[in-house]
């Protein structure tokens, strides 16, 4: 049988509501018989010291209790309180005790010196509560009480029944507000959790638009409802960044192959024919696309955070001059000068050596790439606070103002013609952002004062 949340609450508040009612009923007939009857007995006893003096003043007055045995009726009045004839008629009559509304009396027996019946209450029991009838210093007999051993009968039955009858309806009404409790906050609580529920299974089945009402507070209901609108948000993003990712995967695989068919097919249809030159554009394509997969599966690799590190204490002054003189060609070649401005003390850094060449080589060859012939690079890198900051500078051109925070993003580029022709996929600063998230630094890129781009890493100095 399947049950719903709301019915399972609405369950479980009914029986404790009902489990907490009988624990009442009970605790309260408990006490009741118990104390109650210890009450009744207290009570029985004072009343018994009472009506010693009537009795003896009744054996007294007739000489024996021959009378109570030939009339019995005459033992009823003998219990009464003795009246003392010498004082004034008392203007308020005394209440009478509590034990005689609750039948104490008649509990009572009389017994003689041998301890036989005479009058009273049937069968005295082994745990009756005896008082001796003293005549001149002589017992002639026993006023004998059996206390009560329950709640059975006459106005004490009538209080305890009364007493059972309110424990009910308190019970009974404690049980129907715990139901309507129960019903309501079941209702109120969790139609939202079930607006969530609905929701999530229709995101799972790829409805990634799905929100649910938002509502105000912050409750655990409120917060799981604004959290599952950020998750499907994430989510739709994150789907249409995978199908822009695939339509740009498949774009850029396509010009290179495109290319290369073409010029194939010139080669086989003797159009162009097969020399060093038609070699060496056919190379220049092929490497093109092997730079952009191996791009493609490091970037892939640190999404899924699998691109290994092996990071060791090193001076990221080294890293940069080793960068730089690789570049040292590259540079000269574009006619492009480079300013190096590295501290005089160690740069300490805990990283891995090969990924930030990487990373500075990535840099520099964006400065090469995009800076026009007869430029100039500036490289600073100092120590401040806990970081070592390295910015790199270059001359004009630069990045749009608008297009700087998309610099990071895959597959970006600032001018896609000019960008195209110098061979970029538009993959090198993602890798850089990588890399340098792998080594919990951050990097930012802007204007730089001389006319170029200037690209800001800062890494988390090791000492
Ligand atoms: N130093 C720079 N000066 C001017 N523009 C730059 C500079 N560095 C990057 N850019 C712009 O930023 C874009 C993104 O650079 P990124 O390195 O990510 O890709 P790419 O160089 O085009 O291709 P890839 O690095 O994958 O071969 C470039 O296409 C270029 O337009
Ligand atoms: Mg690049």
């Amino acid at each position: 049988m399947k049950l719903s949340l709301a019915t399972r609450l609405f369950a479980a508040v009914l029986v404790t509501a009902v489990a907490v009612a009988a624990a009442m009923g009970i605790s309260a007939h408990v006490n009741l018989s118990r104390d109650f009857v210890g009450y009744l007995n207290e009570q029985a006893v004072s009343r018994l010291e009472l009506a010693v003096p009537s009795v003896t003043a009744g054996y007294r007055e007739r000489g024996g209790w021959d009378f109570l045995r030939q009339r019995p009726e005459l033992w009823h009045q003998l219990l009464r309180p003795p009246v003392d004839k010498g004082a004034a008629v008392p203007a308020v009559k005394p209440p009478p005790p509590q034990a005689e509304l609750a039948g104490a009396s008649r509990r009572f027996s009389l017994l003689d010196e041998n301890r036989n019946r005479i009058a009273g209450f049937t069968d005295p029991v082994a745990e009756a509560i005896e008082r001796p009838i003293v005549v001149d210093g002589i017992t002639v007999g026993w006023l004998v009480l059996t206390p009560f051993e329950s709640v059975s009968s006459g106005a004490e039955k009538r209080f305890a029944d009364a007493q059972v009858r309110a424990a009910w309806a308190v019970g009974v009404a404690a049980l129907l507000l715990a139901a309507a409790v129960a019903f309501w906050v079941s209702r109120r609580l969790l139609r939202p959790v079930r607006q969530v529920a609905d929701a999530t299974h229709r995101l799972a089945g790829g409805e990634h638009g799905i929100r649910v009402p938002q509502r105000q507070g912050d409750d655990e209901v409120a917060q799981l409802a604004r959290d599952f609108n950020h998750l499907a948000l994430t989510l739709q993003r994150n789907e249409v960044m995978r199908r822009e990712f695939m339509a740009d995967v498949s774009h850029e695989l396509r010009t290179p192959l495109g290319v290369l068919q073409g010029e194939i097919e010139a080669l086989q249809d003797g159009v162009r024919s097969l020399d060093a030159q038609a070699l060496r554009s056919l190379h220049g394509e092929v490497i093109t696309l092997h730079k952009l997969v191996d791009d493609l599966y490091e970037l892939s690799l640190a999404d899924v955070g699998a691109l290994s590190y092996r990071k060791s204490a090193l001076d990221l002054r080294e890293v940069i001059d080793d960068t730089a003189s690789a570049f040292g060609e590259r540079l000269r070649s574009n006619g492009l000068s480079l300013q190096l401005e590295l501290p005089a003390e160690p740069l300490p850094a805990f990283g891995d050596a090969r990924r930030l060449r990487q990373l500075f080589a990535n840099l520099f060859e964006n400065s090469c790439r995009y800076t026009e012939q007869g430029g100039a690079l500036r490289l600073q890198a100092r120590r401040e606070g806990g970081h070592a900051l390295i910015e790199l500078h270059d001359s004009a051109p630069g990045v749009r103002a608008e297009h700087l925070p998309r610099l990071f993003e895959r597959f970006f580029r600032a001018e896609a013609s000019r960008s195209r022709r110098s061979g970029g996929a538009g993959l090198g600063l993602s890798i850089c952002q990588r890399i340098v998230e792998a080594h919990e630094g951050r990097i930012e890129a802007g204007p730089s004062p001389m006319g170029g781009l200037c690209l800001r890493v800062e890494l988390p100095s090791a000492a």
